[in-house]
Formats: C-alpha cells, structure tokens, sequence
C-alpha cells in the first residue's frame, strides 16, 4: 500500500503509527490530529526509531484533514476516550460530531479509499461512518472483535498454560458488555477449551472477557488500552494490504445476515484487498443467538441517536 492515514494521534493513534510502520504495510504513514505539533512530533519520535528496527515507512504529522490524501486507508481513531465510570455509549454525541466532520473531509479527499473506524462506541460511529459516505459496506468497517478475541484468547493462555499462538478465541457483537464470547469457536490447536475447562472457568473467561477494556480502565485511571487495539489494527491492516483472506471478527455492516438489516455488528469476515469483501454466516445455537439478539437491542438503542 502507497499510504495510511491515521486520524487521532492519541494513543492508540501513535501505537497503530508504530505498529505499521515497523510492519512496513505501507511506504507512508501520515498522523493527523487538531493538537498543533502533537501528530508532528510523534511521527518524528517513530521515525526515529527506524534506524533500530530497520524499517523504511516514512512518517508526517499534520493539523490538516486533507493531508489524507492518497491514502489506501483512512483509521479513526480521533475521539474522546472513557473516563472510569463511563460507557462507551457516553461519549457517543461528542464524538458522532467528530466524525460526521471527518468522513464529510474523506469522501471528498480520498474517494476510493477504505475507512477502519476504532473510535467508540465503534459499532454506532461505523455505522454513523457508513451512512454519511455513502460509500458501499466493504469499505467501511470497525475494529472491535480481534481485539476482544484477542483479550480472550490471552485468559484462556493463562488459565490453561498453552501457547498462546495455538488458541484461537473468536468474540462476536457489539463492542460492550453484550458482546458474545463464542466459547463453542474457541480452541487448543483444534480441541474445543471445554476440553480442558470446566464450565465455571470458562464462565469467569467469558465475564473478564466482556468487561476487558473496563478492566484496563480500571487500572490506569487515566488511560483506555491502546497496546492490544494497536496491535489488532495492525492485524487487520496486514490483512488487508496483504490480501490474505483471513476470517477476523469485524463490525460491519449486515444486510440481512444474522437476520439483521441496517446496522453494524461484530461477525466473522473475509479481510483482503478488497477491504470487508465478505461475511461469513454461521449458524448460531439457542443460546448464542439468543445473547447476539441482546447485543443487536443494545446497538440499535443507540444507532437511533445518528
Ligand atoms: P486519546 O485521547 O489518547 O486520543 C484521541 C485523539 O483524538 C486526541 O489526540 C485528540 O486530540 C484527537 N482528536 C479529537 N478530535 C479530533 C478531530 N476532530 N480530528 C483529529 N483528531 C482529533 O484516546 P485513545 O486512547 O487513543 O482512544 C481513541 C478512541 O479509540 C477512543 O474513542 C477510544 O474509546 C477508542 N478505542 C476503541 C477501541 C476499539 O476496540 N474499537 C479500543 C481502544 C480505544
Ligand atoms: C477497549 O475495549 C476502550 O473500547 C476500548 O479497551
């Protein structure tokens, strides 16, 4: 890829930066947020960096939205972040205004490029995203699931001992706490985990995993994660650059999958170079699709707001 553009160069914003860069999935990076110097500055302190890890990715900072342009994919992650005490449905209206004024800069900057919402509540702001462009589903989507799979995928590495590179875990819904740990889809090489925990323990994995990012809060007070998002954007990004037809839990957009229309939901993608290019159905027993019915009411309570 030519260039990704990160909008919000926060946090996760400069770890995402980071993270790419090093990858080489693209030839340039470019950092925008409304803090003069702050996207400059953290593009020269990576750039900084490539001497050590070796990477040729050039990075640039700017205050200005247009600097977007001829990026293959535009990540937003620009927004306010949680407090302690907050749900990501809090911050909805302040940051559905910022990205009404971001997407009305990028369908005009960069037409044909792909959008990777990461600004909460991502299901809402994606479909927020969708709406606004115009643009069609596969290049419009949100990062949420491979993050909370990843989160489960890591407890359930230290509750059993295994290596953490042959746990798959896969999380569906909505990024909240109805989301869907799917615990029938996640295995040791292959072997389901009710193989090796019992009920209770897998029980206690899915609670830490549906409240994971409340737990990160929690602790640094001042700080949402950003290391694990930024990792797993960076996952998706490879995906995609790559067109590696991977299958990674993505909130995107349904058109009657799931029995759903017209709204944005985490469910199991293909991720290539054609961005979402497909979502794949599962079938859901009783109690799965009956928790994913509960996570579908508590987006579509705030999807009226956009
Ligand atoms: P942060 O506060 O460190 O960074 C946000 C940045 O956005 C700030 O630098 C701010 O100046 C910038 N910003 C605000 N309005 C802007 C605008 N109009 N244009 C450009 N930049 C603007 O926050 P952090 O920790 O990086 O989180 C960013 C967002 O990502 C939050 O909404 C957070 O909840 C969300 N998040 C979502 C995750 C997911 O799984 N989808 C995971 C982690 C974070
Ligand atoms: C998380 O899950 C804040 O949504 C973010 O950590």
């Amino acid at each position: 890829m030519k260039k990704i553009s990160i909008i919000g160069a926060g946090r996760v914003g400069e770890s995402t930066a980071h993270n790419l860069a090093r990858a080489e999935l693209c030839n340039e990076v470019m950092l925008i947020d409304i803090v003069e110097g702050m996207p400059q500055g953290a593009a020269l302190d990576i750039q900084e960096s490539a001497p050590q890890f070796g990477f040729d990715t050039k990075l640039s900072g700017s205050n200005d939205l247009h600097a977007m342009a001829g990026s293959d994919i535009v990540i937003i992650t620009a927004g306010l972040p949680r407090k302690p005490g907050m749900s990501r449905s809090d911050v909805l209206d302040t940051n559905l205004d910022i990205i009404r004024s971001i997407v009305d800069v990028m369908v005009k900057a960069v037409p044909e490029a792909m959008v990777l919402m990461v600004t909460n509540p991502v299901d809402i702001l994606t479909y927020a995203a969708w709406k606004r462009s115009g643009w069609p589903r596969n290049r419009v989507f949100g990062m949420a699931g491979v993050l909370d799979s990843s989160r489960m995928a890591s407890f359930v590495a230290l509750e059993t001992g295994f290596a953490v590179k042959d746990i798959t875990a896969m999380v569906l819904g909505g990024h909240g706490d109805t989301m869907v740990p799917m615990t029938r889809f996640t295995c040791v090489n292959g072997i389901p985990i009710s193989h090796f925990l019992t009920r209770e323990k897998i029980d206690k994995i899915v609670q830490r995993t549906r409240g994971g990012g409340a737990e990160i809060l929690a602790l640094k007070k001042n700080s949402s994660a950003y290391n694990a998002p930024a990792a797993a954007i960076a996952a998706m990004v490879s995906a995609i650059s790559h067109d590696r037809k991977r299958i990674l839990p993505c909130v995107a957009v349904l058109d009657g999958e799931y029995g759903q229309q017209d709204i944005c939901m985490g469910v199991p993608v293909v991720l290539g170079r054609g961005g979402m290019e497909r979502i794949i159905e599962l079938k859901l027993n009783e109690e799965e699709a009956a928790n994913f019915k509960n996570s579908v009411a508590a987006v579509r309570a705030d999807i009226t707001a956009v």
